[in-house]
């Protein structure tokens, strides 16, 4: 793969292109985008959510969501931004230019570039426990633990200030050494031996987790729907999480499929990417919840689930140390290479619009976003009682770490990805967009109809059930 970022704002559509390096096979993309979907939105949030949210019914509007939703926009971002090729802000106004659209459509690339940067700042938080977690388990420390002693070392990591500070400090250097570096070859090699190393350990704890007994209770939990335990916001949630696992509504996509070559398959690489993403997080509530019912534990525990489950499994299943270690330095990697796409569009859009060489745009994206970060860090401990919009219904209790979820997830990205939905279904050129696809056509009339109605209905009919 040759990914330089040496774009230029100007340039026509057609040349748009030859300057810049493109992916080297459909599997690169496939490769750099699956990294950038599976992170901590899969084993984190996803397990996290299902439990507070009563199981599945959640998990089959999760799957509609997907497919009606996500899928849909998927072929969109990539497909706006292989036909601009440039960084999305740019490639939708080029694509507005060449169309003669409105040229505020680059709104939809706005509000995606203001999504990554704040959900970047609390995911590195969440990137630095997984951090923390790796000399947790590597020091031996779960060997054995029992449920109170794997909740203390949880609450006391997250009372700690100053070792969450560091944990996220070392997270976002992480991500943004590579960004500063450009995104090359390094990321597709590591992501082509991380990733499959991901899927095995996760299959290790599932297999841990069916000698628990609670099997199947677990799989009862996940696959047989309840609806009477959904609840409307629980469904903006489910519709918020298609968006944030498959990286959408914040331009990453679209800024990916710059550099896709022309003659590969937009569909088939977008439904690959959303299979593997959706098997990893299917994988990682059968690896937990079994663990959680064992020891009976709440499955509603909140943002903490995982860090308090798996622990568990670790401390008890042979050579526990030694995979909670892998486990946790896997998961450093999910999140890694999701943080890097996160940092990768704002990069982008200073360099283009600010002319910043690549290592400023990094350092002030970076460090404004790190600094944000220390307000979720507080939010857990210290400020924990501060709930900026409280008076608002919508946001009681919330506290700043909650409110920057819920705003991204819940509104900015199903948002963002509105805007793509209409500009690709209504505005831009069917012509354009069907070479551009180059599917049957069946295929064609079914994603576009897709697109044009049900993708956005879906969204609006979300939106306004939750704000009514
Ligand atoms: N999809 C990533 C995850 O599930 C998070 C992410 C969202 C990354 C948006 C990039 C863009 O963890």
């Amino acid at each position: 793969m040759s990914y330089s970022s040496s774009a230029t704002a100007s340039g026509t559509l057609e040349g748009a292109s030859a300057s810049r390096g493109l992916w080297s096979s459909r599997l690169a993309f496939i490769l750099a985008a699956t990294g950038s979907a599976v992170g901590l939105g899969n084993i984190w949030k996803f397990p996290y959510i299902t439990g507070e949210n009563g199981g599945g019914a959640f998990v089959l509007v999760y799957l509609v969501c997907i497919a009606a939703v996500g899928i849909p926009i998927m072929m969109a971002e990539v497909l706006i931004g292989r036909r601009g090729g440039h960084s999305p802000v740019n490639s939708l106004r080029l694509i507005a230019e060449r169309d003669k659209l409105n040229p505020a459509w680059k709104i939809a690339g706005i509000i995606g570039v203001l999504a990554a940067f704040l959900i970047l700042s609390f995911y590195s938080v969440i990137g630095g426990w997984a951090v923390s977690y790796v000399g947790t388990a590597a020091s031996g420390q779960l060997a054995g633990a029992t449920p109170e002693a794997v909740e203390a070392i949880f609450t006391g990591l997250l009372g700690d200030p100053g070792t969450l500070l560091l944990w996220h400090t070392v997270f976002m250097a992480l991500v943004m050494v590579v960004v500063a570096r450009g995104v090359r070859s390094g990321l597709e090699r590591a992501v082509s031996i991380l990733m499959p190393g991901l899927f095995i350990l996760l299959l290790i704890v599932v297999g841990y987790a069916m000698t628990t007994g609670h099997f199947g209770e677990a799989v009862s939990f996940l696959f047989q729907p309840d609806f009477s335990k959904l609840t409307t916001s629980g469904v903006l949630v489910a519709l918020g999480h298609a968006f944030f696992t498959l990286s959408l509504g914040m331009a990453v996509m679209m800024a990916y499929g710059s550099y896709l070559p022309k003659n590969i398959s937009i569909a088939k690489t977008s439904i690959t990417v959303s299979i593997m993403d959706t098997g990893v997080a299917l994988l990682a509530g059968l690896a937990i919840f079994p663990i959680v019912f064992a020891n009976g534990m709440e499955p509603g525990a909140g943002p903490g689930l995982i860090f308090q489950t798996l622990p568990l499994a670790f401390g008890q299943m042979p050579m526990g140390t030694l995979f909670g270690t892998l486990f946790f330095v896997l998961l450093i990697f999910a999140a890694w290479t999701s943080g890097i796409s996160l940092l990768e569009p704002l990069v982008e859009w200073l360099e283009e619009q600010k002319g910043m060489n690549r290592t400023i745009s990094t350092l002030a994206a970076g460090i404004a976003c790190w600094l944000l970060g220390i307000a979720s860090i507080l939010s857990l401990n210290l400020w924990s009682d501060v709930t900026p919009l409280g008076m608002f219904a919508m946001f009681e209790g919330k506290t700043i770490f909650d409110l920057l979820d819920f705003l991204t997830a819940n509104i900015l990205l199903p948002l963002g990805g509105l805007l793509v939905a209409i500009v690709v279904g209504w505005f831009m050129s069917k012509q354009a967009v069907e070479n551009e696809l180059s599917l049957s056509e069946s295929g064609f009339k079914l994603w576009y109809n897709t697109l044009r109605f049900v993708t956005p209905i879906a969204v609006l009919v979300v939106f306004i059930y939750n704000l009514a």
